[in-house]
């Protein structure tokens, strides 16, 4: 797929224009980063040092093709962990994770993240929550056994700011990021079918992960949380 997660171009590319009129950029960090999709946006648009971390190497090895070949050398990809953080050196102007935070935990990476921003860092989150009162029972099986915790929008900012942020600016991931996510995914999974079998587990999971979308996406998105490192010791309550 093109996107490993929800979202697209033209969001990260507001955003980044976003954190750019707030604050010169240097140095940035794509945590879970995929292919790339972000990282090549961030690249292009801010000429910062982007440091790309991600730990299936096919992924990385995807975002340092497309960097060499789109001449974006200020790219460097490499293979790590979101919670083993002893290969990254320095601090970071912009820490970047869409759609990855959920894999340690939105609290823990706002936790374990924060030593590596400057005193004035931004860091920003695309995470699963909760739109309406009503989850569809399907859909909360679903998305939990995928390791989504479900919480809403208030929740994810109650606890950036218990953890040391200042919230900068929240909204939902547009419906039409998701719509074209799930597109790509069909197609793969009509590519993929004469090749591994329509019984596949994981074509046969992921067409059920589109189906729930299709039902109940109205009932869940991403929060997008750009926020802002607060004074204080790391991780103490502000
Ligand atoms: C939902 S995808 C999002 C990818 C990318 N940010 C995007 O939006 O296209 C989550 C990514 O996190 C990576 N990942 C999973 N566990 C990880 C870990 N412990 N450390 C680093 N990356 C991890 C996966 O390989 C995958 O690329």
């Amino acid at each position: 797929m093109q996107r490993q997660g929800p979202g697209s171009d033209a969001t990260t590319r507001n955003l980044a224009q976003k954190v750019m009129s707030l604050c010169p950029l240097e140095r940035i960090l794509d945590m879970g980063c995929g292919k790339g999709a972000s990282a090549l946006v961030l690249a292009r648009e801010t000429q910062a040092q982007v440091l790309a971390l991600d730990n299936h190497q096919p992924f990385v090895d995807a975002l340092q093709e497309a960097a060499v070949a789109e001449g974006l050398d200020q790219i460097t990809a490499i293979i790590g962990s979101m919670d083993e953080l002893d290969k990254i050196t320095g601090t970071f102007d912009l820490i970047w994770s869409e759609g990855s935070a959920y894999i340690i935990g939105y609290e823990q990476a706002l936790k374990l993240w924060r030593p590596l921003l400057t005193e004035t860092g931004y860091l920003f989150i695309s995470d699963l929550v909760q739109l309406s009162d009503e989850l569809a029972p399907e859909a909360r099986t679903y998305l939990e056994q995928e390791g989504v915790k479900f919480e809403n929008m208030d929740d994810r900012v109650q606890q950036a700011k218990a953890l040391g942020y200042q919230l900068i600016e929240s909204f939902i991931l547009p419906q039409q990021d998701w719509l074209d996510f799930y597109a790509d995914m069909e197609q793969q999974i009509k590519r993929l079918e004469p090749e591994v079998g329509k019984d596949h587990p994981a074509l046969i999971s992921l067409s059920q992960e589109i189906d729930i979308y299709r039902h109940f996406g109205h009932q869940f998105g991403y929060a997008c949380l750009l926020m802002q490192k607060a004074g204080g010791s790391d991780g103490v309550e502000q």
